[in-house]
């Protein structure tokens, strides 16, 4: 629907002939910014940096990649968040950022065993707020080289996996096999549930759409996207980081004036009322849901959620199913708390319980990476 829409409103302004082709198509790749993805586990022969090259391919929230390494010696690094990466409207407690690095640590014990060493994490070893991350590390880190150790087989699939936004096939239902691999994948310090058929699913399809509309609808929430929408090939390899809108297509749209960043703020809008169509298409057309929850809220328990949805997203990718976070329902901004409410009351079990992820899941057509930051630039040799 996304593409047929947009085709609709590009067809009417004439451009498709002046920009079409297939040497446009095959110039307007950001290739520079997908590098990392064709990099990954071959530019180093270091472990740490081996292991971090991997790391840096994992999900998270914006792709805001927050995660900042100084480098203490080939077995040893610390992880940081850089400051400056936050999202403060949707994230105010930087819960989200949080779980991007437990993401990023899950990978990068990942990729540490892959090349045959043990990694030791320990999260915030000098303690962590509550309220917003500050300077001290979020962990340390160290390799050591073990005989014989086996690697995980999710690995295998890092290079596959990638958050896709598409329609999903609503004429594929999900197997019950599948949930409960899914419900596998993650260790026991979570709690992961699913749906995939039901009132639950009927419920959970409108609740996110309800959610994503709010925030579309809440001013500061919807701008801090929205300056963090990369539109075209330029501003993608310029700052390979944000919500990518790039291809030919997008950038066809973008040189005919139909997307920007004021038009995708107008309410009143094509493009405006597009992105409302589209939020509804990817919501309603989901085919089951997974969500994981912690007991407590606490910084250890967002790195193991991170941890964990790492996990799921890998064994997703490995059954061939698409995946996407649905996360507005969670964030603890004042025009959220309605649906935060509702979420939490029909997916936790006992007080004190958080949900820390949701997404939704179908079978849908492939995506491809999204941009990086090379290694190089989130390293420190210290
Ligand atoms: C904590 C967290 C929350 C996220 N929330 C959303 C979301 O609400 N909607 C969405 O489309 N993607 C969401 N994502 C996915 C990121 O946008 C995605 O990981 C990032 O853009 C990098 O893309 P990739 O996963 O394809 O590598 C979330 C990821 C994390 C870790």
């Amino acid at each position: 629907m996304k593409r047929r829409k947009f085709l609709t409103i590009a067809g009417s302004a004439g451009v498709i002939i002046a920009a079409g082709g297939v040497g446009f198509v095959a110039t307007r790749s950001p290739t520079g910014a997908l590098e990392p993805w064709k990099n990954a586990g071959s530019l180093y022969s270091d472990p740490m940096r081996r292991a971090l090259s991997y790391a840096i391919l994992a999900p998270n929230p914006h792709n805001r990649q927050p995660w900042v390494v100084d480098l203490k010696s080939d077995v040893e690094a610390v992880l940081s968040c850089d400051l400056g990466r936050l999202l403060p409207a949707t994230d105010p407690f930087n819960r989200q950022i949080v779980i991007g690095l437990g993401c990023f640590l899950e990978l990068f014990a990942m990729a540490a065993a892959d090349h045959g060493y043990r990694a030791d994490i320990r999260s915030f070893p000098d303690g962590g707020s509550d309220g917003e991350l500050d300077q001290r590390p979020i962990a340390r880190l160290a390799l050591e080289k073990q005989e014989g150790l086996r690697g995980d087989p999710l690995f295998a699939h890092t290079l596959d996996r990638h958050t896709n936004r598409n329609s999903y096939d609503t004429d594929r239902a999900i197997g019950d096999d599948l949930l409960g691999r899914l419900r596998g994948a993650a260790a026991d310090n979570v709690r992961v549930g699913t749906a995939n058929d039901g009132a639950q699913l009927s419920d959970l399809r409108t609740l996110t759409r309800d959610a994503m509309w709010a925030e579309v609808r809440t001013t500061e929430a919807y701008q801090e996207s929205i300056e963090l929408m990369r539109i075209g090939r330029a501003e993608i390899e310029a700052n390979p980081d944000g919500i990518a809108l790039g291809g030919a297509f997008l950038e066809m749209l973008k040189l005919a004036g139909i997307l920007s960043r004021e038009s995708l703020a107008d309410p009143t809008s094509r493009s405006y009322q597009i992105g409302l169509d589209m939020i509804e298409d990817g919501a309603m057309t989901s085919m089951g849901f997974v969500w994981i929850n912690t007991l407590g809220n606490d910084r250890k328990a967002q790195i193991e959620a991170g941890r964990a949805y790492m996990r799921v997203a890998l064994q997703a990718t490995a059954d061939g199913l698409a995946m996407q976070p649905m996360s507005q329902a969670l964030q603890e901004y004042a025009a959220m708390a309605p649906y935060y409410e509702t979420i939490h009351d029909r997916l936790t079990s006992q007080p004190g319980e958080r949900v820390q992820m949701l997404a939704r899941l179908g079978y849908a057509e492939e995506t491809g990476p999204a941009p990086r930051w090379p290694l190089e630039t989130r390293v420190r040799k210290s």
